[in-house]
């Protein structure tokens, strides 16, 4: 015990605890088992990093059964890694992990440390410590959220990443060669036991020697953050459908919000404007970055969408007009496809909520192919 840190339990008594339960109440998943490899490890932990188990799994088959090698991932173009990435969010991932591929690639050979992981696109602290425990077997912790929490509870500490990372690292000592069970065992427990609301500490292996268990609420343990309301958004986007019924999509730039994904043209209004957005933004937005005056028809709805940095609120018009031929500014390509088609391209979930608008509403008769005006 030390004067300054937390007190932890003694590790080969927490190793013992945790991975008999862990033995027994492994969750059943599919990045889990000796069939495995670090790839898949990789694309496991890179998706897991910000979204949850559940809207993982079947993105994960998707993912592996269209790149199931760390060649085909390197090798695919990024619009088709982006399309299988939809749906996940924080689409930087699926750019950099196209980007590790091929690192890899070129290297000749999966990275084989810490180090070697950390230089690879996109890989921080945290997917490292994952990938290095899960699939090189390394000695490593793996804290996100979730372990920090965890962990916090169990030595009865404010939290904190590099304190919970100094603990995790103690505890790892008492079993070095199975890190990669510990940090999923932790994963497991937090998702399932040690919640952040209503932790069931009776079903707890580490009941017994877990400091805020002892106390009448362990839920006042890791501090609370306050969390700052994420600010509110407007953007406006429009709807232009082609004689063959196909509809117009552009791609954003490769770097920044949404980056390399498509949508329906439009502008993100900036973060001062506070007047709801009128068919005049739109119809000047469409003459800037696609290059033809068009007309503004009907509303087809709004939709709204949370991103940690914000809240979205997305305003949908018909379009009438001349079909641009090439973008001017900000888009770097247009397609036409037929909605069923867009919804297989990489686009953002908002896009997709903009795309139900059109598909369920009643003005889908309102759809005109662009002629003459
Ligand atoms: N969250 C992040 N990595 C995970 C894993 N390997 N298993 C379960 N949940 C996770």
């Amino acid at each position: 015990m030390t004067m300054s840190g937390p007190t932890t339990p003694d590790p080969h008594v927490f190793c013992d605890l945790l991975l008999r339960w862990y033995d027994q109440n492994a969750r059943d998943l599919p990045w889990r088992g000796d069939a495995v490899t670090p790839y898949e490890t990789l694309v496991s932990e890179v998706m897991l990093q910000q979204t949850r188990v559940e809207t993982v799994r079947p993105k994960y088959a998707a993912f592996l059964s269209r790149f199931p090698t760390v060649e085909a991932l390197a090798t695919a173009p990024i619009d088709d890694v982006l399309a299988l990435w939809s749906g996940l969010g924080y689409y930087s991932r699926a750019r950099n992990l196209h980007a590790a591929a091929n690192q890899i690639v070129d290297a000749g050979e999966f990275p084989n440390d810490v180090a070697g992981l950390r230089a690879l696109k996109g890989v921080g602290v945290y997917i490292a410590g994952a990938v290095g425990s899960i699939a090189l077997g390394l000695p490593v912790p793996a804290v996100d959220g979730n372990l920090e929490r965890v962990l916090a509870r169990l030595v009865c500490s404010p939290g904190g990443r590099p304190q919970m990372t100094a603990v995790a690292e103690a505890l790892i000592a008492g079993c070095p060669s199975r890190a990669g069970d510990i940090n999923q065992a932790l994963m497991d427990l937090g998702s399932t036991v040690c919640k952040p609301r209503g932790p069931q500490c009776p079903a707890c292996p580490l009941e017994g020697i877990c400091v805020a268990g002892a106390a009448p609420d362990p839920t006042l343990w890791p501090e609370k953050k306050v969390r700052r309301k994420a600010p509110a958004r407007t953007a406006v986007a429009g709807v232009m459908f082609n004689q063959a019924g196909s509809l117009l999509v552009a791609r954003r730039p490769a770097s920044g919000l949404f980056g390399g994904l498509f949508e329906l043209p439009g502008l993100l209004l900036p973060k001062n404007a506070t007047t709801r957005p009128g068919p005049g933004i739109l119809a000047s937005a469409w003459l800037d970055r696609l290059g033809v005056e068009v007309d503004v028809g009907v509303g087809h709805g709004t939709v709204t969408h949370t991103l940690t940095h914000m809240r979205l609120t997305l305003h949908v018009f018909e379009i009438i007009g001349e079909a641009p031929p090439e973008p001017q500014s900000f888009y770097d390509r247009l397609r036409w496809a037929p909605i069923d088609e867009v919804d297989e391209m990489g686009i953002s979930t908002l896009t997709r909520k903009a795309l139900s608008l059109l598909e369920r509403g009643p003005q889908q008769q309102l759809f005109r192919a662009p002629g003459p005006r």
